[in-house]
């Protein structure tokens, strides 16, 4: 059978042409997800690795055409925690036993470099990892966070279809993104990307650009995304259908980047019921909690649906815990780089 054919080619040499990849994902079926879950596995063993997410700010400049955080978007209630709100969600997080903090916000400029770095140090001050999704800054901001002890750097590059990437993003280039991204691995970041599955007029053979695309920059972390069509957004019409095709990105993405890590992503449960298990068992071995307290969650609306918007840290912790160990994978105690 072709398909277990280019699996088996995957598994042996952890590379696939376009062409390749354009058939697993277009016949992908439980063998293609079996392989994944093995090579996870393999490389990564049982462990999953947590990470607690704070969303520190909704405000944005930017105005992509998918996102609830958009900037033309009115509707939407903005906010912004302080420092010291955001050190005691991290204490917080770090006292709940998570090894790694994602600060996570909007393209809010009103933290510049000088409030970005004072953070990152205060909570480095704590035995954990920093990671930072904090979009497109200068070279030099990037060398400032890492200097302040930032370990690990999160941007998707959303497609890399440069067509629909101009549609889909006014007013950015994505030329500098892509630049932003080798930047980071330059400067010894952790690097994490991805991409939303699911954009209109998104091809199967643009997917496996993507999935190439991770590949030929190395990416050290990849979170794969299903679309979920925002109403206060001009894509609010889209495919809402989206998970099948997510999950097989992420699956094929496994096979030839058989090491890295990879997100069990917030948004595939938001559309499947146990959608970060479903992932996990996908070839996926991470998961980011939402450490964000109180009603700052629900308006941390990058689209709708979002699960947990409710809940406390505390419960989401508690919650993802009893589902790992119910699949009879265990949480990591370590802080979860790429080689270790
Ligand atoms: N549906 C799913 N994911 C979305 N993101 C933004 N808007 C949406 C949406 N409507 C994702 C983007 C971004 C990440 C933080 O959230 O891929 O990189
Ligand atoms: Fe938040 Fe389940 S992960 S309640």
């Amino acid at each position: 059978m072709q398909l277990n054919k280019i699996i088996d080619k995957a598994q042996k040499s952890n590379n696939l042409t376009k062409e390749e990849i354009v058939y697993l994902l277009e016949n992908k079926n439980n063998d293609l997800y079996a392989a994944a879950d093995k090579i996870r596995k393999q490389y990564k063993g049982d462990a999953v690795h947590l990470r607690g997410l704070i969303e520190f700010t909704n405000i944005c400049r930017n105005d992509c055409k998918y996102c609830g955080l958009r900037y033309s978007n009115k509707v939407i209630e903005r906010y912004r925690l302080d420092e010291n709100e955001i050190i005691k969600t991290a204490i917080n997080a770090i006292n709940s036993g998570y090894k790694t903090i994602v600060l996570q916000g909007g393209e809010d400029l009103w933290f510049d470099a000088d409030k970005i770095c004072r953070i990152i140090r205060e909570i480095k001050a704590y035995d954990t990892a920093v990671t930072l999704s904090i979009g497109e800054r200068n070279p030099e901001e990037y060398k400032a966070f890492k200097k302040a002890g930032a370990d690990r750097y999160l941007m998707r590059i959303e497609t890399t279809d440069i067509e629909l990437y101009k549609f889909l993003h006014p007013n950015m280039s994505f030329e500098n993104r892509v630049n932003c991204l080798y930047e980071l691995k330059k400067l010894g970041y952790e690097t994490g990307t991805g991409c939303l599955v699911g954009l209109p007029n998104q091809t199967i053979d643009s997917l496996a650009d993507d999935i190439l695309f991770f590949k030929e920059l190395d990416a050290d972390m990849v979170g794969i995304g299903p679309l979920i069509p925002h109403p206060e957004t001009p894509l609010k019409d889209a495919n809402k259908d989206n998970f099948d095709n997510a999950l097989a990105v992420m699956a094929v993405t496994r096979l030839i980047l058989p090491d890295i890590n990879i997100p069990a992503t917030t948004a595939m449960e938001s559309v499947r019921q146990n959608g970060r298990i479903i992932a996990l068992q996908s070839g996926a071995n991470v998961v980011m909690p939402n450490m964000t307290e109180g009603e700052y969650r629900k308006k941390y609306e990058i689209y709708p649906n979002k699960i947990c918007i409710n809940d406390s840290p505390q419960r989401c912790i508690k919650c993802i815990k009893n589902k790992i160990e119910s699949i009879g994978r265990t949480v990591s105690e370590t802080k979860g780089f790429r080689t270790c």
